[in-house]
C-alpha cells in the first residue's frame, strides 16, 4: 500500500476542507498521514507528498515556503503534487500553454484574454504568472499535478493587515470578492484523477 503525506497551510479553513476531502478520497488505497506544516519530521518513508496552500501573491503562504525550503532536498525526489486555493487566475493567450498536468476548478470560470488588455492583476494573476512563480520558487520540484480550486474569503478571519488589503482589493475590483466558493465535487474529482497519478 502506498504511505502519502499530506501537509498544508491554512487561514480561513479552505484548504483545510479540500486536503479533507482529498484525503477521503486517496485513503480509499492509500495510507494518508498529514503533517502540520511546522514539521521537520524526514519525508523519506513516503511515496508521495501533497502540499496544498491558500495563494498569495502567485505562490504559497511563508509557513509553506519554510516547508518546502527545509525539505527540498527530499521533495526533489518524490512525487510531489500541489494543491492552491485561490480566487481568481485568468489565462494571456501569448503565455505558454498549460502544461498538460493543471487542473482548473470549473467555479474559477477561467477566462483567457490577449496581453494587451490585461490589467496589472491579470498579469499577476495569470497560469502563465503561478507557473514562473513556482519554477523559480521551487526548481527542483517537479510536480505530478497541481490544482487550482476557488477557496473563499471571509474578511473577519484573516489578520489585521490582510484584512485591510484585501478589503481594499474587494473594493477596487470585482475580481475577488468575499463569499464561500469551495465545489467539494471540483476537489474529489481532481482526488480521484490524482489517485492514478501517484
Ligand atoms: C494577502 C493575501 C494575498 C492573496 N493573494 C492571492 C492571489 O495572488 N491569488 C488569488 O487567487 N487569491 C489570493 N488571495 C486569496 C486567498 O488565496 C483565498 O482567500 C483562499 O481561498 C484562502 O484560503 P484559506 O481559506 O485556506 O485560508 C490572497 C489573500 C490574501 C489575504
Amino acid at each position: 500500500m502506498r504511505h502519502i503525506a499530506m501537509v498544508y497551510d491554512t487561514v480561513s479553513g479552505s484548504t483545510a476542507d479540500m486536503g479533507a476531502i482529498i484525503r477521503d478520497v486517496l485513503r480509499q488505497e492509500s495510507t494518508v498521514t498529514t503533517l502540520s506544516v511546522n514539521a521537520s519530521d524526514s519525508l523519506e518513508s513516503y511515496d508521495a507528498v501533497i502540499i496544498g496552500s491558500p495563494m498569495r501573491f502567485g505562490w504559497c503562504t511563508s509557513k509553506m515556503q519554510a516547508f518546502l525550503k527545509r525539505h527540498s532536498a527530499q521533495l526533489a525526489h518524490k512525487k510531489v503534487a500541489f494543491f492552491f486555493s485561490m480566487l481568481y487566475v485568468v489565462r494571456i493567450a501569448e503565455e505558454p500553454a498549460d502544461e498538460g498536468r493543471l487542473f482548473l476548478d470549473p467555479g474559477l470560470a477561467i477566462a483567457t484574454i490577449p496581453k494587451k488588455a490585461a490589467t496589472g492583476m491579470d498579469k499577476t494573476h495569470s497560469v502563465g504568472f503561478f507557473q514562473r512563480r513556482r519554477c523559480h520558487n521551487a526548481p527542483t520540484i517537479d510536480p505530478v499535478s497541481i490544482a487550482y480550486f476557488k477557496g473563499r474569503l471571509v474578511l473577519e478571519r484573516l489578520p489585521l493587515f490582510e484584512r485591510l488589503f484585501m478589503k481594499m482589493v474587494t473594493t477596487f475590483t470585482k475580481k475577488e470578492q468575499k463569499g464561500e466558493f469551495l465545489n467539494p465535487a471540483a476537489v474529489r474529482g481532481w482526488a480521484e484523477e490524482l489517485a492514478h497519478r501517484l
